[in-house]
């Protein structure tokens, strides 16, 4: 049997990822904040899947979050075959209109943690032979979208990069690039969502399924939906300037600060 360990486990998309790992017969990992979610959420995954499922309540924009869960990647007697790095969140407003401290732990959630658990992931994973790493990143890394989506940028990029230093060590690396999907992110962060057309939104679970698919086929990037497929071919095509007034804007409409 393996264990994957998934961050941001409790809600959307990590929740999705938590789901369907369980049905796959997959032993689990469950990492965020709120220890009575997540705790619920590993007995009802046991209890339907009759898997393992393990609470590891950690805050990772706090150093002694992300040390916690680096040592539970390299424990080599339990050892984890999936890391899925999915925390994260977005901040209330535009570049100056958030305060430096919350730029920051936006960093310290969707970078440093991702850096620091990837690498104590992969080396264990290197040792053995085998194993994944999910990054989950965003479209946003592709066009211009404020902090965020120069955050989820390095995501992509870092992926990228590590795949190819990895690469016939048996190690899988795969950034997953969703749109926008349905789950608590936008009510969290305080973003409007009217502007959203209905086509844009994807369903979490069918992004889960279609993410899977892309890393058993050795997908270094993966932007699971025709639709967002689509859209990031136009991205490519279109100049940088027309596009820049479209994107920096959908979905940002922020609430009385
Ligand atoms: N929804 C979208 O449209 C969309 C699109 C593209 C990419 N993404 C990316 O997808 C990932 C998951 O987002 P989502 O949409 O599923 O959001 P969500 O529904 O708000 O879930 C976020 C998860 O991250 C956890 N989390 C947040 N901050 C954390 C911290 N400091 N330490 C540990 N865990 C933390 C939350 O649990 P606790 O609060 O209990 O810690 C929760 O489980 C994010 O990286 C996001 O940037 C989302």
């Amino acid at each position: 049997m393996t264990t994957a360990l998934i961050t941001g486990a409790t809600a959307g998309i990590g929740a999705a990822f938590a789901r369907r790992l369980a049905a796959d017969g997959h032993n689990l990992v469950l990492v965020a904040r709120d220890t009575k979610r997540l705790q619920e959420q590993a007995t009802e995954l046991h209890d339907r899947h009759g898997v393992e499922a393990e609470v590891l309540t950690a805050d990772l924009s706090l150093d002694e979050g992300i040390a916690a869960v680096e040592t539970r990647l390299a424990d080599r007697r339990d050892p984890v075959d999936l890391l899925v790095n999915n925390a994260g969140f977005g901040n209330k407003g535009r570049f100056l209109e958030v305060s430096m401290a919350d730029e920051l732990t936006m960093l310290k959630v969707h970078c440093e943690a991702v850096l620091r658990l990837t690498s104590a992931a992969a080396g264990a994973m290197r040792e053995r032979g085998r194993g994944g790493v999910v990054n989950v990143a965003s479209v946003a890394a592709f066009v211009p979208r404020g902090t965020y989506g120069a955050s989820k940028a390095w995501v992509v990029q870092f992926t990228q990069g590590t795949a190819r230093d990895l690469a016939g060590t048996g190690v899988r690396m795969m950034a997953l690039c969703p749109g926008f999907v349905r789950t608590e992110f936008h009510a969290r962060a305080g973003m409007g969502t009217d502007n959203i057309p209905g086509w844009m939104w994807l369903d979490a679970d069918k992004l889960v399924a279609a993410a899977l698919t892309d890393l058993a086929r050795g997908k270094t990037v993966s932007v699971p939906d025709p639709r967002y497929k689509a859209l990031m071919g136009l991205v490519k095509l279109a100049p940088r300037g027309v596009l820049g007034g479209m994107t920096s804007k959908t979905g940002r409409k922020y609430g009385p600060q």
